[in-house]
C-alpha cells in the first residue's frame, strides 16, 4: 500500500474515531484543535453511557425518576443519568462554554467562559424505549459562540440557526453503538467495538440511498394527521411498503438513512407544532441527512435548517429522509389525490 492510500481518510478499516477525528484537523491548518477536542469528549461520554444502558436491568438505573422535565414529560433515570455523563464530559473538557439540554430548562454554564462552542444535546432520546431493551440514542449539535469569549455563553449563541451548525451527530445505543457525525464533510459513521474501548470507522461517507420503500410515523396519531400526509401513507400502502415505527428517532432515523425511507412526525392535535425538537433533535438530523444526499422540510419548500429559531426548546413537525420520497409527500399530485378523496367522503 503507497503512502498516499495509507493517508486517505475514507480507509475503512481499522482508524480509530480519535485518529480519524486528528486525521481530518490536520486537513485544515488553521484549526485550533478545540472541536475535535470537543467530538472525542463527546464519543468519551457515549461510551459511558453505553456501559450504563448495557448494565440497565442489573445495575439500578431503570424507571422514572418522578420528576418532569421543562417540556412537562416524565424523566427517566438514564435520561438523567446521560445528561450528567455528557455535562460531566464537556465540563472537563474545557472546549464549550455552554450546553442546552433537553433535561433542564435553562442554558447550563459549565465554568469556562472562555470556550469557544456550545452544544444543544438531546442526551438520551427514546425515552419509551429505554426500560425496554429497544435502542436508544444521543443527538448533539455544535456552534461556535457569537457571543464575546470570556463573556457568559447567551440564548443567542444557541439561537444561530441550523446553517450555522459546526458539527452534528448522535450515537445510537442499539443492537451495536453507533457514532455518526458531520461536520459538513460528509457523514461519517463509527462503530464501537467494546473490548478495545474504541470507535472504528466502519461506515465512511454515507449517503441515503435517493428513494426508499419505508415510511416510518405514529400511525396512532392517524385521525389528526392533515389529509394529505394520510393520502401519501394510503400511498405508500397501497404500494406495500414497509411501516417501521421504532418510537425512538435517532434509531428510526438510522435504519432509514441506510435502506431508504422517510420519517413523518407532523402537526398533531396534542402537539400542534409538532412535538420533536427543533435545537436537538431536528437541526442535528437535518444537518446530516443533508450531508447524505437527502432531505428534511418542515413544509412543502421549507428546509428544516433555514427554520429560525426562537426558543431554546422549540418544537417543529419534520418530514426527513430520501429525497424523492420527501418529494413525492408534498408533490401536487398528493395533494390532488387529497382532495378528490375528500370529495368522494364528502
Ligand atoms: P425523548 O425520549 O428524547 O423525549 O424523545 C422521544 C421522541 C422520539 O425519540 C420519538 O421518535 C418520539 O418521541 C416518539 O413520539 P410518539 O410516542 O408520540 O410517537
Ligand atoms: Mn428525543
Ligand atoms: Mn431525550
Amino acid at each position: 500500500m503507497s503512502i498516499n492510500q495509507e493517508n486517505t481518510l475514507a480507509q475503512p478499516v481499522g482508524i480509530t474515531l480519535e485518529r480519524y477525528i486528528m486525521r481530518a484537523q490536520a486537513e485544515f491548518p488553521f484549526a485550533t484543535g478545540e472541536l475535535s477536542q470537543l467530538l472525542r469528549d463527546l464519543a468519551l461520554a457515549g461510551k459511558i453511557v453505553h456501559r450504563d444502558v448495557n448494565r440497565a436491568g442489573l445495575a439500578d438505573i431503570t424507571g422514572g425518576l418522578g420528576t418532569q422535565n421543562v417540556q412537562g414529560e416524565q424523566q427517566k433515570r438514564l435520561d438523567m443519568e446521560a445528561h450528567i455523563r455528557f455535562v460531566r464530559a464537556l465540563k472537563n473538557g474545557r472546549e464549550a462554554c455552554a450546553i442546552l439540554s433537553e433535561e433542564e430548562a435553562e442554558i447550563i454554564h459549565i465554568d469556562n467562559d472562555s470556550g469557544n462552542y456550545v452544544v444543544a444535546m438531546d442526551p438520551l432520546d427514546g425515552s419509551s424505549n429505554i426500560d425496554v431493551n429497544v435502542s436508544i440514542g444521543t443527538l448533539f449539535s455544535i456552534y461556535r459562540r457569537v457571543t464575546p469569549v470570556g463573556t457568559k455563553a447567551t440564548a443567542a449563541d444557541f439561537l444561530q440557526g441550523g446553517r450555522r451548525q459546526v458539527a452534528a451527530g448522535y450515537i445510537l445505543y442499539g443492537s451495536s453503538t453507533m457514532f455518526v457525525y458531520t461536520t459538513g464533510h460528509g457523514v461519517m459513521g463509527f462503530t464501537y467495538e467494546q473490548s478495545l474501548g474504541e470507535f472504528f470507522l466502519s461506515h465512511p461517507d454515507i449517503r441515503i440511498p435517493q428513494d426508499g420503500r419505508i415510511f416510518s410515523c405514529n400511525e396512532g396519531y392517524w385521525f389528526d394527521y392533515p389529509e394529505s400526509i394520510r393520502t401519501f401513507l394510503m400511498d405508500c400502502k397501497r404500494k406495500e411498503y414497509s411501516g417501521r415505527y421504532i418510537g425512538s428517532l435517532v434509531a428510526d432515523y438510522h435504519r432509514n438513512l441506510f435502506n431508504g425511507g422517510i420519517y413523518l412526525y407532523p402537526p398533531t392535535s396534542k402537539n400542534p407544532r409538532g412535538k420533536l425538537r427543533l435545537l436537538y433533535e431536528c437541526y442535528p438530523l437535518a444537518m446530516l441527512i443533508e450531508q447524505a444526499g437527502g432531505q428534511a422540510v418542515v413544509s412543502a419548500n421549507e428546509p428544516i435548517l433555514d427554520v429560525a429559531p426562537t426558543e431554546l426548546h422549540q418544537r417543529t413537525p419534520i418530514f426527513i429522509g430520501s429525497t424523492e420520497m420527501v418529494r413525492t409527500l408534498f408533490s401536487a399530485e398528493s395533494v390532488l389525490a387529497s382532495a378528490s378523496e375528500l370529495e368522494a367522503t364528502s
